[in-house]
């Protein structure tokens, strides 16, 4: 059999070359090595965004991209995590086995905490619960499919580890192994991409590029990459450069080695190298961008897709479900 990979995507941005090379293009191609379940986590998004209309076309946009970029429905299970029901009793479940201590730990909590008790306010100021339970949902996510391996970034990774605490909990607390351990699978090699202003490309930071943005605006994008000051003539060092840092993601092994020697030797200039990379990205994205496009324009045909996704996950949800009712004993006997 198959081993398992699940990962969410939160719809909080629009995907960005950062999470093309970090998550989309490595979940893609591990999907044909694994039985694969990809989901929107669109109500994890709830404990950030407080706008219907936002959350729905945040959750067609990632919808879209994954599609767009060779997700293949047929090979992997992709769905919303709102259309699964059994996801939030299994929640609760798994919270009445989770120590309150190992969510105070969870990073993400601790750090709004930490800035509370720094700036002189209440340690909880400001925090909602779904922010503290986060882990507790991302469990459930994890666990109903019995997940061998979670893809994620390294800022996930304590909450894989707390997912696997759970699941040690839940089978201890009932006796037997009713879920499966999971662990989290980082790829170290593409971890940061840098962003236009050389720090890692992230929405937080507003230096991103967006994947499928019109090929002008794409180009004026690509034109802000920040650069020092020298001169086309200067030799150039390709390791302290963001333009070579980000090409060198997407450019084959022979086209980096010329841009190294071209700017070791000077004589080529920043703007040309822009234009290169642009031009690369163009290449590398317009045929994905025109399904996108597609895609976008079709919300139903979206709508269906996701739902028989969800279909295919409930068949798996459903029967985990009965059996965990009745280990904690939920309903008749
Ligand atoms: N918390 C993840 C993020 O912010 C999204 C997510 C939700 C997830 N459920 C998951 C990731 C389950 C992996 C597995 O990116």
């Amino acid at each position: 059999m198959k081993k398992v990979s699940l990962t969410g995507i939160k719809p909080t941005g629009t995907p960005h070359i950062g999470n093309y090379l970090g998550a989309i293009k490595p979940a893609i191609e591990l999907a044909r090595e694994y039985k694969a379940y990809y989901f929107i986590a669109d109500y994890h998004a709830l404990t950030t965004v407080k706008s219907g209309p936002e959350v729905q076309r945040m959750s067609y946009e990632v919808a879209c991209t994954w599609l767009a970029l060779g997700l293949n429905p047929d090979e992997v299970i992709f769905f919303r995590q709102s259309d699964i029901p059994e996801l939030f009793e299994l929640n609760w479940i798994l919270s009445c086995s989770t120590a309150k201590g190992l969510l105070n730990r969870a990073h993400a909590y601790k750090n709004l905490v930490d800035k509370n008790v720094e700036a002189g306010r209440t340690p909880d100021d400001g925090v909602n619960a779904g922010v503290f339970n986060y882990p507790v949902l991302m469990a459930a996510d994890i666990l109903m499919f019995g997940s061998d391996v979670v893809p994620v970034g390294l800022d996930q990774k304590q909450h894989v580890e707390i997912a696997r605490d759970i699941a040690l909990a839940v089978n201890k607390d009932y006796g037997k192994k009713l879920l499966n351990l999971p662990e989290p699978l980082i790829r170290e090699d593409v971890m940061t991409v840098p962003g236009l202003d050389g720090r890692k490309m992230s929405k937080n930071y507003g230096n991103t590029i967006p994947i499928f943005l019109p090929p002008n605006e794409l180009r004026k994008r690509v034109m802000r990459i920040v650069t020092d000051s020298k001169q086309p003539s200067d030799p150039k060092d390709p390791e302290n450069d963001n333009i070579f840092a980000i090409y060198r993601h997407f450019a084959s092994p022979e086209a980096i080695s010329t841009v190294r020697g071209e700017y070791e030797r000077g004589g080529k200039s920043y703007a040309e190298m822009k234009q290169q990379l642009f031009e690369l990205l163009e290449e590398t994205f317009s045929e994905a961008r025109v399904r996108y496009d597609e895609l976008m324009s079709n919300k139903p045909h979206v709508t269906e897709l996701l739902l028989q996704g969800a279909e295919k996950a409930r068949a798996i949800s459903r029967p985990l479900m009965n059996q965990i009712r009745k280990a904690v004993g939920a309903g008749p006997a």
